[in-house]
């Protein structure tokens, strides 16, 4: 047939294998073998014909390294009708993960069995696109109007228990040889005359769906879109499913497929897919790194982040041992971690046995010399720099030679904390962020002497415990926190002028972020950021900066934890709420600094806010903190629930364009001081030069 598709009669039954690794991904090749060899099983002995595929997969989904490019012929519309239009069964023998136009093509075949433990999803939405082969009409049809939405809009994939429930598979083969089992699947089907069923003959009664059920969805969707603009287009296809015969609905698939797939979202969402992938490498990191084994750990500091860190370790496999300063603290932090534990159970989202599984994992102790045998340490302390000094010439003395050191700093100079030992090669910096089990990011910070084998072993260790890793070399806040910085004055700052808070948040919350800058504020607690302030030196005397944030601090408002902030939260829902008392003080002490309060559109929050942290994020790359400017948009989706349909900022801003944020932040320059908006010198060249961030890294060979 093809190099990739092959083609043989077993048992009177015609056997379609592809073979293309390393998942059988819907490649021009892929799509051409298969027509041909569905077309040559017409005229042949063949009673029916199995679809399969060899390796670790059936096709698990489009080719995306045909995105963007001009469309190859045959099509996949055209596989998948000559599939349907077989005059002869087709049946599709599933197993690993068939997934997006992988599991298309099984939908337009007339059967599907799969192994137990294979999934089936279509995961478009993830990319910012939909189903475009037909899987926005055929799910519906047979699974039903509200799992097909359920299904598409999360693009989560089901297992084959769950998949033969819905009706989205026909049969689970218990035979271990899929082929074997397949085949003889096919046979029973052909000796029983079972119709060549197509699930585009079935039509949906309109009546069986609710009166309202597309409105509610789409209002649903809409809330937590976060800019995503694919969850409304599937509502409407699924829609189109209902009210149109199925041509005409795979027309109106087709012409959202289309345009989604040209659209900045969607660009966004897949540049997000590609720069994951690369974060994870690291540029001048030999190959052949022998990685250093990790079989035990120990968290130092069993507080908020300590718990969470060790609950990553657990939920691995990995043994965890937590030290703490007393025996009430150590107490007090595996209580936390059993109460999370618990929480999962009750939501039925974990066994009891399991739990206790997972809970056996953890112990703790409050003396250093029962982690001498561990592989490797992640310091969790409070933050400060003499304490983590202390505790690393401490660990120096008690861990095994070849044992890992990382600290969880937020902020804290690595190399002088690597210096407190006598084995700075083995010491790094590991940042989790908050809650440490929830949250995706691990920023890798790399020392000046920190070994390679020590910062391969790590990558691979986040990997492990299923965190997105992404390279940062020292400086005060490494990536993430560093750009922070303008993001939290400017939010505070446009208060003085004449916003109010939820003006500020809702602007940026309507832009996509989960959580608007002063919102977070509340979260993380005000009294944070003024204890960080108070012993900085490098700040302007300015008594307009962080002016809000200050008197609130002062006056008992910590945010969340002491119930008000720069908003007041409802005691039993916790929800946030304008408060006068607050807005009232707002426009007060614009008052008293001489401020004449003004309009402020969304146009210039977002502005304000955002500018400042791409100019950070242009001065890290000139420094060389960040490798490539696609990791600083990891940092920022993973780390900071920066919208993935904006591809996070340094994407964001190649999308608006480098010369209109470097005008931007000049007439801000001019307007309120060049302590604030200096414009960083890379961010002035590319701008002159008419490129864009990613194009930089490509200069440099970092995509
Ligand atoms: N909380 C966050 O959102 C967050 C996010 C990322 C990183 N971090 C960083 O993580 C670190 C810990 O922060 P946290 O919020 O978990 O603090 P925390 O105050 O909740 O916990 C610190 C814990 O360390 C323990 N401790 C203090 N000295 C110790 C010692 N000598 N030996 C063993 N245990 C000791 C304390 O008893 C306490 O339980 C800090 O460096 C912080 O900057 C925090």
């Amino acid at each position: 047939m093809s190099d990739v598709v092959s083609y043989q009669i077993v048992d009177n039954i015609g056997v379609v294998s592809v073979n293309s690794p390393p998942v059988n991904a819907l490649s021009q090749k892929v799509r051409e073998g298969i027509l041909s060899a569905v077309t040559a099983a017409q005229g042949d002995a063949s009673e029916a014909i199995v679809l399969r595929c060899d390796g670790r997969t059936f096709i698990a989904g489009a080719d995306i390294t045909e995105f963007g490019k001009p469309p190859m012929a045959p099509g996949l519309p055209e596989v998948l009708s000559a599939i349907e239009n077989s005059s002869k069964p087709v049946i599709a023998a599933i197993h690993g993960t068939a997934l997006g136009g992988g599991f298309e093509v099984s939908l337009a075949c007339h059967y599907r069995c799969a192994i137990a433990s294979a999934k089936v999803g279509l995961p478009e939405v993830k990319l910012g696109l939909l189903p475009g082969a037909g899987g926005t009409q055929r799910v519906p049809r047979i699974a039903g109007v509200k799992a097909a939405l359920d299904m598409i809009t999360s693009g989560n994939p089901v297992s084959a228990k769950t998949a033969l429930g819905m009706g989205l598979i026909d049969e689970v083969i218990s035979n271990d040889d899929l082929q074997a089992g397949a085949v003889q699947y096919a046979k029973d089907l052909v000796a029983s005359g079972a119709p060549l069923r197509r699930i585009r003959d079935i039509t949906i009664d309109p009546a069986t769906v609710e009166p309202g059920f597309f409105d509610a969805a789409r209002k649903k969707l809409a809330a937590r879109a976060r800019g995503a603009i694919a969850p409304d287009k599937i509502v409407s296809c699924i829609e189109a499913a209902v009210e149109l015969p199925m041509d005409k609905g795979l027309e109106r698939e087709r012409e959202l497929f289309t345009e989604l797939v040209t659209s900045p979202e969607s660009a966004a969402m897949r540049h997000i897919f590609f720069a994951e992938r690369l974060a994870a490498k690291i540029k001048d990191l030999p190959k052949d790194t022998v990685l250093r084994d990790i079989k035990k750990v120990a968290i130092i500091g069993g507080g908020t982040m300590g718990g969470g860190i060790a609950m990553c370790f657990a939920n691995v496999g990995i043994p965890v041992v937590m030290v703490e300063v007393t025996d009430e603290a150590l107490q007090r932090g595996l209580g936390i971690i059993k109460k999370n534990y618990s929480i999962t159970v009750q939501k039925g989202k974990l066994a009891e046995d399991q739990m206790e599984g997972l809970l056996g994992l953890i112990s703790g102790t409050t003396d250093y010399n029962d982690i001498a045998d561990v592989d490797m340490v992640i310091e969790a302390v409070y933050e400060n720099l003499e304490l983590k000094k202390q505790i690393f010439a401490k660990l120096d003395g008690v861990c095994k030679q070849g044992a890992i050191l990382a600290s969880n700093t937020s902020y804290q100079d690595i190399d002088q904390i690597a210096a407190a030992t006598k084995r700075p090669q083995d010491v790094l910096g590991l940042h989790f962020f908050s809650p440490a089990n929830v949250m995706k990011l691990l920023e890798v910070v790399r020392g000046e002497k920190t070994a390679d084998d020590v910062l391969a072993t790590s990558m691979a260790i986040g990997k492990k415990i299923q965190k997105v890793c992404a390279l940062s070399r020292v400086c005060y806040g490494f990536i993430g926190n560093r750009m922070l910085g303008g993001y939290g004055r400017e939010s505070q700052m446009l208060l003085m002028d004449g916003c109010l808070p939820t003006q500020v948040d809702s602007a940026l919350e309507g832009f996509g972020m989960a959580m608007g800058p002063l919102a977070m504020g509340d979260l993380a607690g005000l009294d944070v950021g003024y204890k960080a302030r108070q012993g900085r030196t490098d700040l302007p005397d300015d008594p307009k900066l962080y002016r809000m944030g200050t008197l609130l601090v002062e006056m008992g408002r910590h945010g969340q934890k002491t119930g008000a902030g720069f908003y007041k939260y409802d005691p039993e829902t916790r929800r946030r709420l304008a408060d006068p008392i607050v807005e009232g003080m707002i426009v007060d002490e614009s008052n008293k600094l001489d401020i004449e309060r003004r309009e402020i559109d969304n146009e210039e929050i977002l502005a304000r806010c955002l500018y400042p942290l791409i100019n950070e994020g242009a001065l890290i790359l000139e420094e060389g903190i960040a490798q490539r400017s696609s990791d600083i948009d990891i940092v920022y989706v993973f780390g900071y629930a920066f919208p993935a349909a904006k591809g996070g900022p340094m994407h964001y801003a190649d999308h608006v364009g480098l010369k209109h944020v470097y005008d931007k932040m000049c007439e801000y320059r001019d307007l309120y001081g060049e302590q604030y908006w200096k414009p960083a010198p890379l961010l002035k060249e590319l701008a002159e030069s008419g490129k864009t961030f990613a194009q930089w890294d490509k200069e440099r060979g970092a995509s």
